[in-house]
């Protein structure tokens, strides 16, 4: 028996009449991050359309994820012949499309490949929906991020406040590495982390864990080593079958759905990305910005940091300028 044999088409009629939810595309959603992200999703009240796009497999997962019994309506999308009708009328789209790392390779190995493909998503959401809020998941991310712009700047549709890279898995390691030391609950923890997304550019700002906490020098030693080399902890543990998925599906729906309750208009929704920012003298830095209707609203100034953190922060800043400039050459190249 086919849908139409059904009356299925009343699920079509709720897909597109789907009003009261916002509509998310996840573009790399049959990966080891896509397929659980893509379940979060749909368990997620706020949407309540929810586009899986891939290179393979699309329709497998989407089969699979859509006998939830959840509200979204789900649709799958194969391969760059549908990679448009994926993206038409998006609010938000996630992009965790690329390859990850094995053991001994950094983020930048990464970039011949992931570039490319970041640029081709890119350019699609420019066409199909260029006012959609982009939140970049693949690496090298501290590249990433300027690559994206500079294709949306080429098709003269940027704006900065839509174009957000998820840093969100740093935040979510500090706070489990400090709540570990420090005996506490981690959802009662939040610790700051600015500047990128790869080794010493991952910048926790320990001296500003909320709530107050005073760590010896051994221990911020400690949490600032294993924070900026969490992603290379669990390279090395899977061994050559990939790197973080699943902390980083829960981390990119931490927030995105963050991302969904601003645009719905809720206050004060405040957490760390990598964005187009004038906090440093880099055109793109990590670090607090407050969410909103239109994306980031504002962005939050370091606040006062100490000599650990200001000599971590130059460190910082010249790996980044580095990779920032390697991501926007390969675009005006
Ligand atoms: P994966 O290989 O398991 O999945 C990637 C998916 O992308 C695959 O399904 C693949 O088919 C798809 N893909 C490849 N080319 C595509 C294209 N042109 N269009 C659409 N989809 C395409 O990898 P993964 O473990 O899911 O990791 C994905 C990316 O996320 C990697 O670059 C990884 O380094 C990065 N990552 C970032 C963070 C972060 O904190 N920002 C954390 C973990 C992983
Ligand atoms: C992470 O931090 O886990 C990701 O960036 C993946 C990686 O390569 O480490």
């Amino acid at each position: 028996m086919v849908e139409e044999d059904l009356g299925l088409e009343r699920v079509n009629c709720r897909a597109k009449g789907a009003s009261s939810g916002f509509k998310v595309a996840i573009l790399g959603a049959a990966g080891g991050i896509g397929q659980p992200l893509a379940m979060l999703m749909k368990m997620n009240p706020l949407v309540s359309l929810l586009h899986l796009y891939d290179v393979v497999n699309a329709h497998g997962v989407t089969a699979d994820i859509s006998h939830m019994d959840t509200s979204a309506v789900v649709r799958g999308f194969l391969g760059q012949q549908q990679l448009e009708d994926a993206l038409i009328g998006m609010d938000l789209v996630i992009i965790p499309a690329g390859v990850p790392r094995k053991p001994g390779m950094t983020r930048d190995d990464l970039f011949n490949i992931n570039a490319g493909i970041v640029r081709t998503l890119c350019e699609a959401i420019a066409k199909c929906c260029p006012k959609a809020i982009v939140n970049i998941i693949s690496n090298p991310v501290n590249s990433t991020v300027p690559i994206a712009a500079e294709v949306f700047k080429k098709a003269g549709v940027f704006d900065p406040k839509r174009v957000l890279g998820v840093t969100m898995l740093d935040v979510v390691r500090a706070n489990t590495f400090v709540a570990e030391i420090m005996g506490l609950d981690p959802r009662e923890v939040d610790v700051p982390v600015v500047g990128g997304h790869a080794g010493v550019t991952i910048l926790p700002l320990l001296s500003q864990v909320k709530p107050s906490c005073s760590f010896t020098q051994k221990e911020i030693d400690y949490l600032t080593d294993r924070i900026q080399n969490g992603g290379t902890e669990v390279v090395e543990a899977k061994a050559g079958a990939g790197s973080a998925t699943l902390s980083m599906a829960y981390a990119a729906v931490k927030f995105a759905d963050a991302c969904l309750r601003a645009l719905r208009g809720d206050a004060a929704v405040v957490h760390c990305a990598y964005v187009a920012s004038e906090v440093t003298e880099l055109p793109f830095f990590a670090s607090k910005v407050r969410l909103g209707r239109n994306g980031v609203e504002e962005i939050y100034p370091l606040g006062p940091l100490n000599e650990y953190e200001r000599a971590g922060l130059e460190k910082a800043k010249k790996e980044l300028a580095g990779s920032i400039q390697k991501g926007v050459s390969f675009v005006k190249k």
